[in-house]
């Protein structure tokens, strides 16, 4: 099957109630471990790839791996660029094969960020790629920048019916207390997410898909496991699986995870060679990776997402 825009998937997740998965992509074992999940449970599919992940595995191949993994599973996949930082990268996507883009503009001034966003749309749009806007900023860090806790800034409601209408963006990014990476909330502090925020955005924006960046939730069993296989990784608080459903119910229809990726693989890369120290066959130890994955993603299909059999 080609590769899809989120045009469809949106109407329906939001529709539905429920959302789909984006899941960061940097090489194929990442890709297989996603989509053969998403396939297991019938589920489509957000495979998006960073500046990072484009330097490190180069675009060509990361567009080829993920038609290959469309090809093979038959399934509903977008291949979207995340928090693209300029109009030349998103332009770059959308010649290269992406069907969506994000152009992250957050961290410039309000009137920048929609210039900056209207002109990847009108390029994008003639094109048949869709497009994410953000508006506000998480704390945590994506590429190189850093976003000291403190100095993220929630979104403001009544921007961003002025932002969608004067950009034209599909989709929009808000800050309503996610944040990037595994340290998300300090240690002792209780999780909490401004719902308000998202009911006062569905209001002003009805039928509008949302997009919530910094969706990890962060499995204590797989730090557990990275510290007792020689890892030291210091406590780390995600977003509670329970909010995470809820936002899917409501407006928010794109669910951002990276680091839960990032952290299984660790932990089950960590498991194998402690327990095979001799082991130097990535065949070997790739695979209980993969499948570390492949269970993560099934996780969240079924218990966090609910788009299990939405294909
Ligand atoms: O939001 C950022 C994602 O976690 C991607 O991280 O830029 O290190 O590939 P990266
Ligand atoms: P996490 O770090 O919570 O996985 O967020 C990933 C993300 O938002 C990618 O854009
Ligand atoms: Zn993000």
């Amino acid at each position: 099957m080609p590769l899809v825009t989120t045009k469809e998937m949106f109407k329906k997740a939001y529709e539905g109630g429920y959302a789909i998965g984006a899941f960061n992509v940097n090489n194929m074992e990442i890709i297989q471990g996603i989509t053969r999940a998403a396939k297991k449970l019938n589920a489509p599919v957000i495979l998006q790839c960073s500046s990072g992940a484009r330097k490190y595995a180069s675009h060509d191949y990361l567009v080829a791996m993920v038609k290959a993994a469309a090809d093979e599973t038959g399934l509903p996949i977008a291949l979207h660029l995340d928090h693209g930082p300029d109009f030349e990268t998103c332009k770059a996507c959308v010649d290269g094969g992406f069907t969506s883009v994000m152009i992250d503009g957050s961290s410039h001034p309000y009137e920048e960020n929609i210039a900056l966003t209207k002109k990847v749309v009108e390029y994008a749009h003639a094109h048949g790629v869709v497009v994410e806007g953000e508006l506000g900023t998480l704390a945590g860090i994506e590429d190189d920048v850093v976003v000291e806790s403190g100095n993220e800034s929630y979104t403001k409601p009544e921007q961003v019916e002025d932002f969608v209408t004067r950009t034209g963006v599909d989709s929009l990014a808000i800050a309503i207390g996610t944040s990037h990476g595994a340290y998300k909330f300090k240690p002792g502090q209780k999780p909490q997410l401004r719902f308000d925020i998202l009911e006062e955005v569905e209001k002003r924006l009805p039928g509008f898909p949302i997009v919530l960046h910094g969706a990890s939730s962060v499995n204590q069993d797989h730090i557990k496991m990275i510290n007792e296989f020689g890892g030291e990784m210091p406590d780390a608080i995600g977003i509670p699986e329970d909010m995470l459903r809820k936002a899917s119910s409501m407006a928010v229809c794109k669910i951002n995870v990276d680091s839960d990726i990032r952290i299984a693989m660790t932990a089950a890369l960590r498991k194998h060679f402690a327990e095979n120290p001799k082991d130097f066959d990535p065949r070997k130890y790739l695979t209980p990776a993969r499948d570390a994955i492949e269970a993560v993603v099934a996780h969240k299909i079924e218990t966090v997402l609910g788009c299990k059999d939405k294909a």
